[in-house]
């Protein structure tokens, strides 16, 4: 059986990615949720309503594990997903980030850019101290990322402009002063934007994402649940998205190399 993943578009093929590296043998069912993103603006009753409908099509297709491939359905509806899901094992991608940032970080001085929605429920704060509870956590939601990953401009005069805006406050004073050492980039749509992030915080400051720490805890729990694909599996990966699909074929693109392209996007509906 194929691993299940969702987000609310193309950002956790960022997360599909780190998963192929590290689990090869592997088949994958992606779902983006085009038709209502973003999620990250919306409220907590609507993101779970949505996270729900979202795991319930990729486990009513036989999936052995679910992915939340989106920080803001993991900061909001995990405990509803594992709840719903009880014989399925669900892994958020804000847990192995936080940890991430966490081992990163010298001075314990971390930022967290992320949607609004996962900025203002806290969920990285509360796990960043959960392992390092003396770290000082600033959080700031950066929304405009979210539309710039999704049109693919993730560098350029226009991305500048708006990594300056955001980011300058956090990152505009000196390590004395309180600047972070560790920037996590807490929304599967924001590693696209690295390079023009990096160039706004500068080389100093360790930039962390979820996608690769995911994998290696999903790599665990398929061990521990004896799920692992043997090395004679024949990996599959299906693509699905809830709207416009070759829109989504055509940004998908930039995300995952091309050998690992499907030919077509299946449109689902969640309704
Ligand atoms: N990629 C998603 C996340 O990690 C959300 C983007 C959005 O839909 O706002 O939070």
């Amino acid at each position: 059986m194929p691993l299940g993943i969702f987000d609310s578009g193309v950002g956790g093929l960022t997360v599909l990615r780190a998963l192929r590296d590290e689990l090869p043998s592997e088949s994958f069912v992606y779902l983006g949720d085009t038709a209502r993103l973003p999620y990250g603006t919306k409220s907590p009753a609507t993101v779970t309503r949505y996270a729900r409908q979202a795991a319930t099509a990729l486990a009513e297709r036989g999936i052995k594990l679910l992915v939340v491939a989106c920080n803001t359905a993991s900061a909001l509806a995990l405990d509803e997903l594992r709840e719903q899901f009880r014989n399925l094992s669900v892994v958020g991608v804000v847990r192995p980030g936080a940890e991430a940032a966490a081992a990163a970080s010298v001075t314990g001085r971390i930022a967290v850019i992320s949607t609004e929605s996962t900025a203002a429920h806290g969920a990285y704060d509360r796990e960043i101290r959960r392992v390092r509870p003396e770290a000082h956590v600033a959080s700031r939601g950066c929304p405009l990322f979210v539309a710039l990953a999704e049109e693919g401009w993730t560098s350029g005069a226009i991305a500048e402009a708006v990594a300056k805006e955001y980011l300058a406050d956090l990152f505009g004073r000196t390590r004395e002063d309180g600047r972070p050492d560790c920037l996590v980039l807490g929304c599967t749509h924001f590693p696209p934007l690295r390079e023009t992030i990096r160039q706004v915080v500068g080389a100093d400051v360790q930039l962390v994402d979820s996608a690769a720490t995911t994998a290696a805890v999903v790599r665990v729990e398929l061990e521990r649940t004896g799920l692992l694909a043997g090395p004679d599996a024949t990996p599959r990966t299906q693509l699905l998205a809830t709207d416009a699909p070759e829109r989504f074929a055509r940004v998908a693109a930039r995300f995952l190399p091309s050998d690992f392209i499907p030919d077509e996007v299946e449109l689902v509906d969640l309704s």
